[in-house]
């Protein structure tokens, strides 16, 4: 990942009138190989195994840190002890207890910290949160958010860090994809209340790479049914989060159902809005979606947004709104929000755990 977000700055001329313009200086990686990618761009002058130079480092304002899940709450703290800015990866600590401690610190440090989620920035993503704040959906029924990939489903894919519960956290998938289902729901105020969550696992073990097996224990597959509070009703909310997802290669979707009105959006189908309305008959109406994203680009409105675009869409929000100039676009998953993530999580385990509806 933190390549990706390398080619983000890189192409950066691609956004219009963005008065921010990040410039890549440092990059710390235990691996020699990563290390050595990052020769191709000359503003980054420091290539580090050990990140504590990169953080004593004057020129670094603000550090993306992308590592294994054990890793985030130790690193997110150092970066805020060394006084610099946070984009955090998700999920924001590797549990609750740790999502808690790590707001705090961000809190009594001051300084600007976010979660990365890029998907809600897809211009789908963005109409879909238009028609949930448009008051035109009528009575809200049933939502569903989600996140589907299927790159468990291979037997022989060597495990990795992610297949362990010991470095990916007994959240397992819910650390991997949950920010990504709960980001739009939760800056739409409907944080669950209470759930009922069936988790799965995938291979019991998979070749680890050195000629032996690796014995895997996270949670593959996640189904949160949970109930929240809309406009004074109680919604049934669905979080999907899967690695055992037949057919999906990486794909974030949304569904909100109304009374009088619907939206339906699915990164699988990037150009594609479908909305629900009636009359005396009822329809399911497609829209073919250009470049309308929340940052201007120099990209023609009617071209196709992808992956790169969005995760650069992140960035342009997480600097903008550092500069306190996010005005009224979609910023980047907040301290809160990440937190409320983790209480979804947290209660998630334990419902699996007692079979029983759980409160949050
Ligand atoms: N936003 C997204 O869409 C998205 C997608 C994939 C992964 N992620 C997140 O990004 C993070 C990293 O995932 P990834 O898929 O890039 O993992 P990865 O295993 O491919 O990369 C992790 C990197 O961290 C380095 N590393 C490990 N320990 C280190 C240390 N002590 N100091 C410096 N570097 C160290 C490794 O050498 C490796 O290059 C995770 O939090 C993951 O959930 C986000």
């Amino acid at each position: 990942m933190g390549r990706e977000m390398a080619s983000a700055f890189a192409r950066w001329c691609a956004l219009a009138d963005l008065e921010v313009k990040p410039e890549l200086v440092a990059v710390a990686d235990l691996n020699p190989t990563t290390l050595a990618w990052f020769d191709q761009i000359p503003s980054c002058r420091q290539q580090v195994s050990d990140y504590a130079e990169l953080l004593a480092n004057p020129a670094v304002d603000v550090v993306y840190v992308a590592v294994p899940h054990i890793l985030h709450e130790k690193i997110y703290l150092d970066v805020l002890d060394a006084g610099k800015d946070l984009f955090a990866e998700k999920p924001f600590g590797i549990d609750l207890g740790a999502a808690r401690r790590i707001a705090a610190a961000a809190e009594s440090s001051g300084q600007f910290v976010r979660c990365s989620s890029e998907m809600p920035f897809f211009p789908g993503g963005q109409r879909a949160l238009a028609a949930a704040r448009s008051n035109k959906l009528g009575r809200i029924l049933e939502v569903v958010s989600g996140f589907h990939h299927s790159s468990d489903l291979d037997a022989e894919k060597p495990a990795n860090w992610k297949r362990h519960s010991k470095t990916c956290g007994e959240i397992g998938v819910l650390g991997d994809l949950g920010m990504h289902a709960c980001h739009l729901p939760l800056r739409l105020g409907w944080k669950p209340t209470k759930l009922y969550a069936q988790l799965s696992k995938g291979y019991p073990d998979r070749p680890d790479g050195k000629g032996g097996r690796s014995v895997c224990d996270t949670w593959d597959n996640a189904l949160l049914n949970t109930w929240t509070t809309i406009a004074g009703d109680e919604v049934p909310l669905r979080l999907e989060m899967k690695r055992l997802a037949p057919g999906a290669t990486n794909s974030w979707f949304i569904e909100i159902l109304g009374t009088d009105g619907g939206v339906r959006f699915t990164t699988a189908e990037p150009k594609t809005l479908w909305s629900f309305s009636r009359d005396r008959e009822q329809w399911w109406s497609r829209t073919e979606l250009g470049f309308s994203t929340p940052f201007k680009t120099v990209t023609g409105g009617i071209f196709e947004p992808g992956f790169p675009d969005v995760i650069q869409q992140m960035w342009a929000a997480f600097l903008v709104e550092r500069e306190g100039n996010l005005g009224d676009r979609f910023g980047c998953a907040t301290p809160a929000e990440a937190v409320a993530s983790h209480e979804i999580f947290d209660a998630a385990l334990t419902s699996h755990l007692n079979q029983s509806v759980q409160c949050i």
